[in-house]
This record gives structure tokens, sequence and C-alpha cells, in this order.
């Protein structure tokens, strides 16, 4: 561990890095593009296969990505294979695969067990490896560990070391993200800390703050679960608003001005791969047997999963004063990506606001700019719809011009659940209107 440190400020380490994914992929190129011989491994062969090509996967997420990824493919500083057997040469890898929990809410780390137990049949002695995938408080001990330990036959701190640093990177904002924001590097030893901050200070200017691996388990749990927590109350406080004629910006902006206030906006559902489950992930940390599910976490979790289904609920409700009955009716969604300007589908709450509405009848069509199925004119799309819905603050979705959707759609019903249309300009234009965390009354 000792000569790691030189040989990571030399750019002589070789670095492996495990899951090609946003994450693996952003980290494998930016350590690629500050000098390191990078190697990359994934178990999808097409996604290897463009990335050999220089061909970025994530394109639209991020342009400055695409073009460094063609230039370090091109000087083969990352080359990327599906085959375990090219990270035997490395002495730093970073395991970046996902972590999804299943349907009762747990995480089984199917892809994260199987990753240590392919990397330990080949990892060379010394071996730093670094999980950077988000995991429950407790899995670098309980199970990264003794996993690599068994398949390589070394012992943690002797034969192999371990650390935790969890990464912060966001849809379109990948390298910035990486290259600007704080970490903390959790490590098995106080050695290990010291050799991950020089890695990771070779790539950005964040702050880097050192702890045990189980701190910084909890550090990226955390935040995100936090995050949770206050979406889960602008959308209750939303919905008040809505249930008693307020209008939610106002009551919001208002509120905000109490010192130490800061109350989030709400919105039609929260997705993506991370902040669904990651307060899933630090709830799971507490053992079963203490017969205990930390309470606000699961229930800010259920305010935000229903609010797709609160959505349907607000075009059910405008279709019937429009005197339209849902069964049968023809709604157009408008944005199907998780997050605004920008194509990540994943955990779509436009997907749930469509199940809901196909299950009480309705015939749904999807619309989104940034993803290739759902793009094309924003305003013929609608056509012969009977009420459209605002899922996704795209800003193209602010060019929507109301007259044009008036005459294609035949019904004129509009559900606002991001704060794009005000209310009185709908109705003006001859809309039904319902907005989410708005009364009827109010814009
Ligand atoms: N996406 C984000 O914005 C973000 C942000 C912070 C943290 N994270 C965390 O980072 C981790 C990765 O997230 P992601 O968004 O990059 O996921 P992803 O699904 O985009 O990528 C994961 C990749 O790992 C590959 N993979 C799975 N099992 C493998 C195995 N055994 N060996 C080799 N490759 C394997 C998959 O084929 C896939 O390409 C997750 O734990 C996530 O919670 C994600």
């Amino acid at each position: 561990m000792q000569q790691m440190i030189p040989r990571v400020a030399e750019r002589t380490a070789v670095i492996g890095v495990i899951g090609l994914g946003y994450v693996g992929l952003s980290i494998a190129v930016a350590l690629a593009d500050a000098g390191f011989e990078v190697v990359g491994v994934d178990l999808d062969a097409g996604r290897v296969a463009r990335i050999a090509a220089g061909e970025c996967p994530i394109q639209r997420s991020d342009p400055e990505l695409a073009e460094l990824l063609a230039r370090v493919t091109a000087s083969k500083s990352l080359v990327a294979s599906t085959d375990y057997a090219s990270l035997a040469a490395a002495d730093v890898v970073l395991i970046d695969v996902d972590t999804p929990v299943s349907g009762d809410r747990r995480a089984r780390f199917v892809s994260l067990r199987a990753a240590c137990t392919a990397l330990g049949r080949v990892m060379k002695p010394g071996t730093l490896v670094v999980v950077e995938s988000t995991v429950a408080p407790g899995t670098c001990t309980r199970v990264v560990a003794p996993l690599l330990a068994a398949s390589s036959g070394r012992t943690l701190n002797e034969g192999f070391f371990l650390g935790h640093c969890p990464e912060r990177v966001m849809p379109g904002r990948l390298l910035r993200n990486l290259r600007e924001l704080p970490r903390v590097c959790g490590g098995a030893s106080p050695e290990t800390c010291e050799a991950m901050v020089a890695l990771y200070s070779t790539i950005g200017s964040g702050r880097l703050e050192k702890c045990d691996c189980v701190t910084a388990e909890l550090v990226k749990t955390a935040e995100n679960a936090h995050r949770d927590v206050n979406i889960a109350f602008a959308n209750e406080l939303g919905m008040i608003c809505e249930a008693v004629g307020a209008d939610f910006r106002r009551v919001r902006e208002l509120v905000n001005q109490s010192p130490g206030r800061d109350v989030l906006v709400a919105g039609a559902g929260v997705g993506g791969h991370c902040i669904p489950k990651d307060p899933w992930l630090l709830a799971q940390a507490v053992p079963s047997e203490r017969g205990w599910t930390p309470p606000l976490i699961r229930a800010a979790r259920g305010v935000n999963d229903a609010m797709p289904v609160h959505v349907a609920h607000l075009v059910e409700d405008a279709l019937d004063e429009a005197g339209v009955p849902l069964h049968g009716a023809k709604v157009a969604v408008y944005g199907y990506s998780y997050l605004e300007n920008s194509d990540d589908t994943r955990n779509s709450p436009s997907q749930a606001l469509v199940d809901r509405l196909v299950d009480l009848g309705a015939k749904v069509v999807v619309h989104d700019p940034w993803v290739r199925e759902y793009a094309g004119d924003m305003h013929a799309f609608a056509d012969g719809a009977s009420a459209a819905v605002l899922m996704v603050a795209h800003t193209a979705y602010r060019d929507l011009d109301l007259g044009r959707l008036k005459r294609v759609m035949a019904r004129p019903v509009l559900v606002d659940g991001r704060f794009l249309v005000e209310g009185r300009a709908a109705r003006e234009a001859g809309f039904v209107f319902r907005g989410l965390g708005r009364g009827e009354r109010t814009s």
C-alpha cells in the first residue's frame, strides 16, 4: 500500500473499473483523461463493443463525456472488455455495478456479489478495491470483504485493501460532478484512505474526506434519503394546498422566508436509479432482528411513489368536469425521463402514471423529446386526445402553444404536474385545468 501513493501520483498505477454504466464509464473516462491506463469490464457485450469503438452509450446525458471517451479509447488509455482476466494487472479496481432493490425493498447485491467473486479470482496481491456503487451500510464489511477474501484466498489489509467512495454524479453533469463535488473516501485502514485520496485528487478539485467504510456507506444513503424525505414533505404540502385551494408556490416562497426553512418544489414523482432505492438501502442497515423499520424513510417513499397515482386522480377529476369518462379516453403524457432535459428513463414516474391510467381503461400515448422512441412533434402528438398531462419539466415544453394544442385535442383538458403552465392562461385558452399543488381557483 505504501508504494501505491507514488504510483498513483506518477500515473503508473493501472486502474480497473467494473461496470461501465453512467457512473463507471464516467470515472473510467475521467481517470484515463488524467493519464492512467484504465481497463473497463462490463458483462454487457453490446455496451463494451460500443465503448471499444469510441461510441458513448450515454451520449445525450453528457456531450463532454462522449468527446473524451472517443479520445481516450482512440489513444488506448481506456480499453473495454467483457473478460475479468483483463483486470489481472490492475493495481486499483473500482466497482460500479448496479445495486437495485427487489420488490420487497431489499437489495440482494446480485451484481456486486458476482463482481467481487469474479474479481477475487483474478486480482493480483496488494490490489486496492474501491466500491463506488451505493450500498447498504455494513455491506463492505459483511459482503464485499468476505467475498473478495474467499475468492482470492487473501486477507483484508494484507493481501488486498478495501475502500468505499460513493459517487455523486448526475446524468447531464457526470464529469462536472466528478471533478468538482466533495467526496468521502472510506477505507478499511488509514493507509487505504490515504491511497484513495491520492487517487481521487488526480481527477478534480473537490474536497476529499477520510473516514471508515461504514461512515461512507451511511453518508451516501443518508444524503439521498434526506432528499427523498424533503421531496415527500413538499409533495404532501402541495396536495394540502390543492385541498384547501391555495397555490403551493406562494406558500413555499413565504415559508422559505422564515430562517432555516428550505421547502423543495412539489412534483409528479421521483425517479432515477438512486433516490427511489437509496433510502431503502439505508433502512436495510437496521438488522431485521431489531424488528424496526425506520418509519420516516418508509413514509416518505410511500408519499413519493404515490405521486403518479395522484396525478392520475387529477386527470380523472379534470375529465369528469369536461364530461368525459377516463375509461376509453386518450391521454397524452408529456415527458418520460425521470429528470428534465435528460434521456435517463430509469424508474420513470411517467411509466407509473401510464400503468395507472391504463389500469383505469385509458389509452395512453407518450411524448419525450429526449427519448428517441417517444420523440416527435409535441403538438401533433396529442391529436385526438381528451387530456394532456405534463409530467417532466423539459425546457422544450415551455414552448407548448396552448392554442395549437387545443386545436388538435378532442377535448381541451390539461393537467400540469410540474408548474409549467399557469392555470389562468390555460383556462383563458379554454382548457379544463388541474395543477399539482394548486387549488382549482388559484393560478
Ligand atoms: N446513475 C447515477 O446518477 C448514480 C449516481 C450516484 C451513484 N450511483 C450508484 O452507482 C452504481 C452504478 O449506477 P449506474 O447508474 O452506473 O448503473 P448502470 O446500470 O448504468 O451501470 C451498471 C453497469 O454494471 C454492469 N454490470 C452489472 N453486473 C456486472 C458484473 N457482475 N460485472 C461487470 N459488469 C456488471 C451492467 O452491465 C451495467 O453496464 C449504483 O450503485 C448506483 O446507485 C448512480
